[in-house]
């Protein structure tokens, strides 16, 4: 069950890097199928604790029967404050696995996958009512122009949030076939695939609000961590990857941090390594892993 969910990537260098005290309390943001969180509970001794997060009910399926576990199915935009409703004030290390599991790109009817034909949804929690069918039939021209440009890098993100606005007041896009076909000329044979891709990736950040929740996130890790804590983030594109590496570096998305009068900077973290990727064999053997990229950090 647990392999067929999803087939953990850069497994043992993600735990490595949280550097685990057998009775630390430890953060799995990203449960999926768990291959990360059995992972670190075979490092952890009797007393040791993990607490998982997942906001798609899917994963509860693979809780784990461990009295030092607890699986906690939310957003991992509310870290702190589920830590501290379970107990927790401070942990020792956090890992984060982004993006959509393997189980999530395959059951078809779930719609995060371009090989199937499917309702437009995309949502990770299927509790909201917030759905690709909303971002593709309610969004302004302008708001979708925005998705497909920011989060798909789509050259011609004008030209499609047009195409769909004109061609969704004769008939509601319901589903993936409908907007392949209303995007079609704009989908060559030749990377028809690589741009659905990329219209597909920009959607389901949008429906998931994915860089809002994994700001807010990163903000928090630095309230959660003890001094000498570490963080061990594994990211899948560009967007995410720069987020992690910015706020790694400056304690912040976005500019520089202010110097004291000796020009020196506080920063929250130390980077342990500049950042690692999978080795080819991995990425034989597993093809999500091609574009993960982990960053590890320590608390300062
Ligand atoms: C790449 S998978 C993680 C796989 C996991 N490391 C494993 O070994 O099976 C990402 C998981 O994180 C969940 N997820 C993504 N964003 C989330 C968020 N903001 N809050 C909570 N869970 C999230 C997804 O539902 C998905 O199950």
């Amino acid at each position: 069950m647990v392999m067929e969910y999803h087939n953990p990537v850069l497994l043992h260098e993600t735990v490595d890097g949280l550097n685990i005290k057998p009775d630390g309390i430890y953060v799995d943001v990203t449960f999926g199928g768990g291959g990360h969180s059995r992972e670190i509970l075979k490092r952890l001794g009797p007393t040791g604790k993990l607490i998982a997060f997942d906001q798609d009910k899917d994963a509860l399926e693979n809780d784990i029967d461990d009295e030092r576990f607890l699986l906690i199915n939310q957003n991992f935009r509310f870290l702190k404050k589920f830590l501290r409703f379970h107990g927790y004030k401070t942990v020792d290390g956090i890992l984060g696995d982004f993006g959509v599991s393997s189980h999530q790109f395959d059951v078809a009817e779930r719609g995060f996958s371009t090989r199937f034909e499917a309702d437009l949804d995309m949502r990770m929690n299927r509790d909201s009512n917030f759905s690709a069918y909303t971002v593709v039939n309610k969004y302004e021209e302008a708001q979708l122009r925005n998705v497909f440009s920011n989060y798909g890098e789509l050259r011609s993100a004008a030209g499609m949030a047009r195409l769909i606005v004109e061609k969704r007041q004769e008939e509601k896009i319901k589903t993936s076939e409908q907007l392949k076909n209303v995007l079609g000329r704009f989908l060559p044979a030749h990377k028809e695939n690589k741009i659905l891709a990329q219209i597909y990736q920009a959607i389901r950040i949008e429906v998931n609000q994915e860089i809002e929740a994994l700001k807010e996130f990163l903000l928090q890790t630095n309230e959660v961590l003890e001094s000498g804590g570490r963080i061990s983030l594994i990211s899948y594109h560009s967007l995410e990857d720069r987020l992690v590496k910015r706020y790694i570096r400056n304690g912040m998305f976005e500019g520089e941090p202010e110097k004291d009068v000796f020009g020196r900077v506080e920063v929250p973290f130390k980077a342990v390594e500049k950042f690692i990727i999978p080795s080819k064999e991995e990425i034989k053997e597993n093809n999500r892993a091609r574009s993960a990229k982990l960053r590890i950090a320590e608390k300062l």
